[in-house]
């Protein structure tokens, strides 16, 4: 964090930049509600970070926890009833207040957005190339031949064989793969400054989905776009982003390099979170992701969020909410009562039982991969460790 960012963030938020320097993106406090008949879903609350130029952030969490409001938030494209608090900066311009069209020239040109679902965001009856070429003359005045060469020019950079011939083609003639490529073709068409990637490799097999990730990076490296990454899986950011955010029940709740994050957790659920990542490895049964729902985001439940999954939980977390503050590590954040105490586990997997482990093949390989993950050598052995009586509290 630089020394401007400690003066103006605001005590109980964390900025998460260890880079200083310019930013293209800040968001400070941010709150989306949804009024609704039944009662107001708090969907997102008190979400602060910036990114900067060629900065790549990571926002994980489980389905529900906010990643999308937010991002659709700072895209402007929230339903007209929902109500925005906080501040979210574009270079220095305040973007909450803007209209749908004062929106229009930030959103693809400043900031664009890949969405979560290819297929419904791509229009079937024309051709990718044309609709690469009319996001591009929307925000360019040039020849439509122009346009179609930018087009052309995108698809190659998204790493798309023959792009020539391809552009002439609809999209359901490109396979899952092309056609998320296709959206990130879209995304850059007009060379943004920040590009949002929405679970950008869900539905696709592990191969595609790392050829994905190269080619955000490789654009990355290409535009100096700063791009944030939404996902599920924090394993899927592991070897790509430089910071990462969990977010929780609407809020940010651990933020930190993800070096950090993923070899020293300061909050439970990342712990839990780190212990459900699929692997490959793993023959038979994926370990059990955290047991327990979700908090309702109408009815949010006093003190801390995930105090009714929490195995740590105690009367402090249910009865104050915590803040998010720098823990023991510089530039790490946790929005947790017992991160100290937490810090003091030898294993924090532990914290949550595995009922569901399965073998590991190659031990060696999964430390590698990811080094907080359990390791179950053999299931027999894991079942009379977690029959042994411990208490993971103590
Ligand atoms: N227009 C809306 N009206 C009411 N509630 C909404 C609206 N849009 C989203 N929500 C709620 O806001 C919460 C956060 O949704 P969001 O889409 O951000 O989750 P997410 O973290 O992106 O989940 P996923 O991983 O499933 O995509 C959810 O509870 C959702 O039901
Ligand atoms: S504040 Fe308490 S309940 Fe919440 S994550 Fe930390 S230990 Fe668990
Ligand atoms: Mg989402």
């Amino acid at each position: 964090m630089s020394e401007v960012d400690v003066m103006n963030a605001p005590e109980s938020s964390a900025w998460g930049d260890t880079a200083g320097g310019e930013k293209l993106l800040r968001v400070e406090n941010l709150s989306v509600d949804f009024p609704t008949d039944d009662g107001v879903v708090h969907a997102v609350r008190d979400v602060s970070f910036t990114l900067g130029p060629g900065e790549v952030l990571g926002v994980v969490g489980e389905s529900g926890s906010g990643k999308s409001v937010s991002s659709m938030a700072v895209m402007g494209l929230l339903p007209k009833t929902a109500k925005i608090g906080g501040s979210i900066k574009f270079k220095d311009r305040e973007l909450v207040g803007l209209s749908y069209k004062q929106m229009q020239p930030v959103r693809g040109n400043g900031v664009a957005m890949i969405f979560q679902d290819p297929m419904t965001s791509m229009n079937p009856v024309y051709t990718v190339g044309w609709q690469l070429a009319e996001a591009h003359l929307a925000h360019h005045d040039v020849s439509k031949k122009a346009a179609w060469a930018k087009a052309v020019e995108a698809l190659e950079l998204v790493g798309i064989p023959q792009p020539d011939r391809r552009a002439s083609q609809y999209p359901h003639e490109f396979s899952g793969g092309m056609r998320q490529r296709a959206m990130i073709a879209m995304a850059i068409i007009n060379d943004p400054d920040v590009i949002i990637a929405d679970e950008p490799t869900t539905a696709l097999d592990v191969t595609v989905q790392a050829q994905i990730l190269d080619t955000l990076l490789r654009i990355r490296d290409e535009t100096s776009a700063g791009i944030v990454v939404i996902t599920h899986d924090l394993g899927v950011v592991a070897g790509m982003v430089d910071r990462v955010q969990v977010m929780y029940g609407g809020t940010v709740v651990e933020q930190g390099t993800v070096d950090e994050v993923f070899e020293a957790q300061r909050m439970p659920y990342t712990v839990g979170l780190l212990g459900s990542i699929p692997n490959p490895n793993l023959l038979g049964k994926r370990l059990t992701p955290i047991k327990g729902a979700p908090p309702s985001l109408m009815n949010l439940p006093q003190g801390c969020s995930f105090s009714p999954r929490c195995p740590l939980a105690i009367d402090e977390c249910r009865e104050t909410e915590p803040q998010l503050l720098e823990t023991d590590r510089s530039g790490h954040f946790a929005r947790c009562h017992r991160s100290a105490h937490l810090a003091t586990l030898e294993n924090p997997q532990r914290l949550f039982a595995h009922d569901e482990i399965g073998v590991v093949e190659n031990p060696a390989s999964l430390t590698t991969a990811n080094p907080g993950m359990p390791i179950a050598e053999d299931v027999d052995v894991v079942e009379a460790r977690l029959h042994e009586g411990e208490n993971p509290t103590s």
